[in-house]
């Protein structure tokens, strides 16, 4: 496949996620976990735009230059220290990468990220940006892959980079690459805070080993998602709030034991319910409207626990 035709920069704004529910069901043979987890995409963002350019004239491969600019002032003010990779290691880059050596291109790309979502938060920032990255290169380079083939692609590149492709909210098993999208209801509003120290994914299914399979084993396992399914489409928040849970919760907390300190703050603020988001370290609480979101926002502000936002879902 080739450079088809010439295409003008193209910008997409590429949501974070946040886990209402997330159950490790065990420990697969090629080391990952198997999960079952319920994701909603929020209105927290980032921006890539991507300029195609031409195959150089001597029949080399094209260049894929990325450069990053963080609009995260307001977390750096918090004492958070990120640092988003800008080589190959970039996710952005990497799904530029396969999505170009499947096709065959040698046409490369200019590329800019604005982030937004912190990172090491369990927000899915770099997950959301790879999914964003195949979209859109899928389009500027005239590709034309259809959604299923772009999800496998999604799938080599990251566990939560599939969820990110169909970009609504989906109870996703097995790696997390299983997607089933699942009818949302209305509008749920949130306020998410990023305490100053982000977690390592891995490290926390590593603790989850450790600390807290064998005790989860002895647990009956019968699937709970169901009613996180359908108080999210009635917008039962009270049953919402009661039926969100996520298994990751015990295993960050022997990472970081200062998270006891945010849930107990939770817990003193008048959420409908409150917990962590993927591996953390973002902590969220379910409200009642957009006024109780952005007062408890303000609220945790004052409290300097990081960095507190008020958003929603995305419809
Ligand atoms: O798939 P991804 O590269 O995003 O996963 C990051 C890390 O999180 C993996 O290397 C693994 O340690 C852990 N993980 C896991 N089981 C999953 C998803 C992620 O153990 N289902």
């Amino acid at each position: 496949m080739e450079f088809r035709k010439v295409q003008i920069a193209r910008t997409v704004h590429t949501p974070a996620k946040l886990n209402l529910y997330l159950d490790v069901l065990g420990r697969r043979v090629d080391g990952y976990h198997e999960l079952e987890t319920l994701m909603v995409p929020i209105g927290l963002r980032d921006s890539l735009t991507i300029c195609p350019t031409p195959p150089p004239a001597d029949g080399s491969v094209g260049e894929i230059s990325l450069t990053v600019r963080s609009a995260l002032g307001a977390y750096s003010q918090s004492g958070t220290r990120d640092a988003v990779p800008i080589g190959p290691e970039n996710l952005v880059a990497r799904a530029l990468r396969l999505l170009r050596e499947r096709s065959g291109i040698r046409a490369g790309a200019r590329v800019q990220l604005v982030k937004r979502i912190p990172m090491a938060a369990g927000l899915g920032g770099g997950s959301s940006d790879a999914a964003a990255a195949l979209r859109l290169g899928n389009r500027v380079w005239g590709l034309g892959y259809s959604t299923p083939q772009l999800l496998s692609l999604a799938a080599e590149i990251g566990s939560d980079v599939p969820f990110f492709i169909i970009g609504r909210a989906a109870i996703c098993r097995g790696r997390g690459e299983a997607v089933e999208p699942i009818s949302a209801g209305p509008r749920m509003h949130v306020v998410v805070l990023k305490p100053p120290v982000g977690l390592s994914t891995p490290q926390v299914f590593r603790a989850f080993d450790s600390f807290c399979a064998p005790h989860c084993r002895e647990l009956p396992s019968a699937s709970r998602v169901s009613a996180v399914v359908v108080a999210l489409r009635r917008g039962d928040w009270p049953a919402l709030g009661r039926a969100m849970s996520n298994q990751l919760e015990r295993a960050a907390d022997r990472l970081a034991p200062w998270l006891a300190q945010v849930r107990a703050v939770f817990r003193r603020l008048d959420c409908v319910g409150h917990q962590l988001s993927g591996s953390g370290s973002a902590y969220f609480g379910l409200c009642r409207h957009a006024a109780h979101a952005r007062k408890l926002a303000s609220m945790l502000q004052a409290k300097r626990l990081g960095f507190a936002l008020a958003t929603s879902s995305c419809p």
